[in-house]
């Protein structure tokens, strides 16, 4: 499964890419304007560390205002990803853009059929977002075990990239579900590196070496 980072802030972006792990980062318009940075400049910037897929997202609405808005975002840098939202305008400037070889994130997933559109259309990444179905008590993961069948079905090559994810056993249950991707904040990404256990042990290990050996 890819690891995406889902923010528009540079030091997590660095940060992240210094493990060593990191495959893409996601971006969408809430996360570049808590950056109180210009919205190209950012994306400029992130493409400059990650050179695998960044998700610029579009904010028009209407069909022709995505199609002028992702002229200009794409040629940003070659790794830029337009995200698009999963509406009928959507699915239309999805099919135009994918048609002419353009990368696309359909985004806003929250039902299987919406995914089965948007593969049709030839998106290259479908974004279901996992916590936000969670968050109104119906079952973001039963989202991605749905869309993972329905992919494998037919043969869709569009990528499933799980997204609004909340904790660590979001992404574990991803990965079991066969999810291609993962777009996770920070946060998670040092919640998963780090255990109780693995610390105890590893005080433990430092603890007995210092006794038979000095230092
Ligand atoms: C994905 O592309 C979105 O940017 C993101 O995962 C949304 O997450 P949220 O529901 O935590 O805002």
């Amino acid at each position: 499964m890819d690891l995406y980072i889902d923010t528009a802030n540079l030091d997590e972006i660095k940060q992240a890419a210094a493990l060593g792990v990191l495959d893409g980062v996601t971006t969408n318009p809430s996360l570049i304007a808590k950056e109180k940075v210009p919205y190209a400049k950012r994306l400029a910037e992130i493409c400059e560390f990650v050179k695998g897929p960044v998700s610029a997202e579009v904010v028009a609405t209407d069909y022709d205002g995505m199609m002028s808005e992702a002229e200009p975002l794409r040629k940003i840098a070659e790794n830029i990803v337009i995200k698009l939202p999963i509406t009928v305008d959507g699915l239309r400037a999805c099919k135009t853009l994918s048609d002419k070889g353009v990368k696309t994130n359909m985004t806003l997933c929250f039902q299987p059929l919406q995914a089965l559109m948007v593969a049709k259309a030839g998106a290259f990444l479908v974004s279901p977002f996992i916590g936000r179905l969670d968050d109104v008590s119906e079952d973001g993961m039963d989202l991605i075990h749905k869309i993972r069948q329905i992919y494998d079905n037919y043969g869709f090559p569009t990528k499933i990239l799980a997204a609004s994810i909340r904790h660590p056993k979001h992404m574990v249950d991803c990965a079991l579900a066969g999810a291609d991707v993962s777009t996770v904040p920070m946060s998670v990404i040092k919640q998963v590196l780090s255990h109780p256990l693995t610390d105890s042990g590893l005080k433990k290990f430092v603890e007995d070496y210092k006794k038979a050996f000095g230092g």
